[in-house]
Parts: C-alpha cells; structure tokens; sequence
C-alpha cells in the first residue's frame, strides 16, 4: 500500500486532504513570507489516530508539520520546500472535553478556537484569561505550542502558565497522558513544560486541562498620554501601587500606530483631541462586582496629569467606548499590513531597561534606515514590545525589505546588550532559528538538541523548526 492508502486506512478517505486547491491555505503563513509544499493535510478526529499517524509517520521518516490556527509570526505552521512533508491540522479535534467549575479548570482539545474556551469558562461563570488579537481563529493547540503571551499576562502570565496538564502524543506514536487537573504535583521533572513553547518539535499536544479564574465584574479602561516610554513604566509601577495590583492590561501605543488605525481601519478614531507622542491603554479588572475601579483609575490619573507623567487621558464610561480602545490597540498589526511592508521584532526586556532601550533603539533606526519608520508598541507591562518599522508611504518596497537580516541584527544586538530576548511571545519557528544559534549559549543550544534527540531521534516533528535539522 502506498503512503496515501496508510494514511487513508488510518484516517478516513476524508481525512487526507491532497487537492493542490484544499492544501493551499494549509501551505502559507498570514503573513504571506512563508510558503512550503506538502503530501497532504492529515486531519485526525482523536488521540488514537494522531498515534497510528505519528507511529506510520516515524517508521516512514515523513516529516510531521502539526497545524492550529495559522496565525503564527514565525512560519512554525509551514512545511518545508520539500513535498515530503505532511501537515497535520488539529481543527476537527475541537471538543471540549470537560469543565470543572469547583476546580477552576477546563479540558480543551487542540483545535478549539482561543474564544471557543473562552466562551467555555464564561459560561461557567469563570475566565479564561489568555487574550490576544487572533482569538476567533487561533487554536489552543498553537497557544500552548507557542506559548501564546498577549494582552493579560501581566496579571495572570503566559499560556505556560496558564496549564495543569497535558495530553501528547510522542513521535513513534505514544501517548503522554499527563492530563493532570493538580495544583500541586511535585513527581520529578515537569514534562509537561518540555512542549509548551517547543512548537510541534517533541511531540503533538492533542488536549490540555487549564486553569480558570474567576469571571470579571469590574472593568476599568483608560487611554492616558504621556510624554515618554519613561513615564509609561513610571505610571504602571504607580497604577499597581495604588490599585492594590487590579492592573491586568498595560499596553504601549506611540503616535505613529494612531495615525495608521485611523487611516486603515473602519470605525477607529483618535480618543483625545491633542496629539501626543506616546499613550498607553491601561485596564483595571477585579471580580468583584462593588469595586469602585473607575474611581481608583481616575483619581491615579489625576494625580498623574498633575505630576506631569500623563499630559491628557480619558477614561471608558461605557462597554462601547473600551471595544472601541481595545478596537484601536487590535488594529496596529493589520493597519500596518496595509501601510506597506514591515520588518517585525518580538523583543522583552527588563522593565527598568525600556525606555533607555528606545531612546538608543531609535536614534540607530533613524540614522540606518530613513525609509521606515518605528512603530514600537505592545505589551510595555510585561516588557514586550513589537519593535516594528513601517515602510515610508512612496519608498520602494524591495530595497526597504532587503535591510530585512541588517536592521534585525542591529536591533536584536541592541537587545542582547540591554539584557533582553529576541523572541519575547512570537517564537522561533523556521524564520528565528538562526537567532536562537546567535543568542542562546552553547549550553542551552546542547540541551535543547538532547532534549530534541530523546525525544524525537529521527527528527521527524515539525523538523527544522526551532533548532536545525540534522
Ligand atoms: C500584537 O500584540 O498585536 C501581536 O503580538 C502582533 C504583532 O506583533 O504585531
Ligand atoms: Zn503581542
């Protein structure tokens, strides 16, 4: 029997895509950088039929390209240049499996969409706090491939953090049944840990129990302008003083990412009448109902406004105007798709660090390339920035992306120097291998390829991703 009849008798006539036209959408990334080719799209429905795939895959030496959501950064989602590899899409494992309201936990298949578990534990009276831009089509599996960070993870972490356990099936076909609901679980090393943020290099992650919280009742949100990266750090630590620690969202906006918004995206507006350099959108939340967040917001704004480290700021009065922020903070990554191109760099840094980190980022990115511009935002609470250029309106398109290795070398060295990650929520995927080699030292390198050996000795999970092929 050839390969495609093994991958029949395994998954249904259905359940191998090979149609140039049913594949395509499986082959690039959103981004448009990636492209790879394929023998198919294997679309397991259960655990049993990930392990006999991974098990005829590994005895095969075919190469397994596990597939959520396809809203990765890094092309981790793409298979190769080949043909020889097969993409494995996790969508039609999407059941959730169990909700434990007593526990505060949930048990989710790969394939569930980020807001399909979300509205799990809503429905449950309970949070799911993990939150990012392409929650309606981002899959849980890639959230906890990628170790997904986003817009909560200064209160409540990363999506590591968010898991109790999970459930993984091994290259060869074992089944790692570690779908543990326990807070408290100290039996020897965490294995779990090895998968998340391994993007799909160890194994295929099938299901997941993840912590909930309990449901938000109070809001707070705020747009504040301030003068400098400075006086954003300087009002997180002042907010969190005064808050007793409700901040849950802190993100950094600069002048440039309004001008965008406004400019390509339907239904955004500028929230102040001014124009400042930077904003930050700041929310308070607390799950009880009676505390006066808008009041704590307003009073610790004022204060600020007074100090001089927020010049203008406005605080949401209804549901409507915080979509409307949030809408203006979510829409940065498409406007600038619209802009022109873009050279992108995930970077976190230590708090303390960020505003000199800037300043110096800045001036280098002025001098070295005059037809982009910075659009650094993001997550300025966590110490992650989305330190991005946009093409200058009328620049030629190829000679700015041809700086592309140049500026990232330039901005990533910088990184390093200020005791920083160059990867600090996208991942490595196939386009950061080559900087994880630079930036990671020589005994992290060998511990990730034992890691890799143990585990996957024939190199056949998502290969070359993460570390090199061998
Ligand atoms: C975001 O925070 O908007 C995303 O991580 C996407 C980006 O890097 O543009
Ligand atoms: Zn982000």
């Amino acid at each position: 029997m050839d390969l495609l009849g093994k991958l029949q008798a395994i998954l249904g006539t259905d359940g191998v895509l090979t149609e140039p036209a049913d594949c395509a959408p499986f082959l690039a990334d959103h981004l448009g950088r990636c492209q790879g080719r394929a023998l198919g799209v294997a679309q397991p429905r259960s655990v049993s039929e990930v392990s006999q795939l991974l098990a005829l895959c590994d005895a095969e030496r075919i190469g397994v390209v596990p597939h959520g959501g396809n809203t990765g950064y890094c092309g981790g989602a793409i298979p190769d240049e080949s043909g020889r590899q097969l993409v494995v899409s996790l969508r039609r494992m999407n059941r959730i499996r169990s909700v434990d309201v007593g526990n505060y936990s949930l048990t989710a298949e790969a394939g569930c969409v980020l807001a399909q578990v979300q509205a799990a534990a809503a429905e449950a009276a309970r949070f799911f706090p993990l939150s990012i831009g392409s929650q309606g089509s981002c899959q849980i599996g890639g959230n906890l491939s990628t170790n997904a960070g986003g817009v909560n993870v200064l209160r409540y972490g990363m999506m590591r953090d968010l898991v109790l356990g999970l459930e993984v099936v091994l290259a060869g076909g074992r089944v790692l049944d570690g779908l543990s609901v326990l807070r408290k679980d100290n039996t020897g090393y965490d294995l779990k840990s090895l998968f998340l943020g391994a993007e799909g290099t160890l194994g295929i992650i099938t299901a997941a129990s993840l912590k909930l919280f309990p449901e938000i009742r109070m809001r707070a949100t705020a747009l504040a302008a301030v003068p400098d990266v400075r006086a954003a750090v300087t009002l997180l630590t002042e907010l969190r003083a005064v808050s007793g620690d409700r901040v849950s969202s802190f993100e950094l906006i600069p002048r440039v990412a309004i001008e965008l918004t406004t400019r390509h995206i339907p239904g955004v507006s500028d929230p102040l009448p001014g124009a400042y350099s930077w904003y930050v959108l700041c929310e308070l939340s607390s799950s009880r109902a009676a505390e006066p967040l808008d009041a704590v917001l307003e009073e610790a704004l004022g204060a600020a406004l007074e100090g001089g480290t927020v010049l203008d700021a406005v605080v949401v009065r209804s549901e409507r105007e915080r979509t409307a922020l949030w809408k203006l903070r979510e829409s940065i990554p498409p406007a600038q798709r619209h802009e022109g191109a873009s050279l992108k760099h995930d970077i976190s840094l230590p708090i303390a660090a960020l505003a000199d980190f800037v300043e110096r980022a800045a001036g280098w990115i002025g001098a070295q390339v005059p037809d982009g511009r910075l659009v650094a935002y993001g997550h300025v609470g966590d110490g992650n920035l989305h330190f991005n250029l946009s093409q200058l309106p009328g620049t030629d398109r190829d000679r700015f992306l041809a700086r592309t290795d140049s500026v990232r070398r330039g901005v990533h060295d910088l990184v390093r120097e200020f005791g920083g990650s160059f990867s600090a929520e996208h991942g490595i995927g196939r386009t950061k291998v080559g900087e994880l080699e630079r930036y990671a030292s020589p005994v992290e390198l060998e511990l990730m390829r034992a890691v890799k050996q143990a585990l996957d000795p024939h190199d056949i999970m998502n290969p070359g991703k993460v570390l090199r092929s061998r």
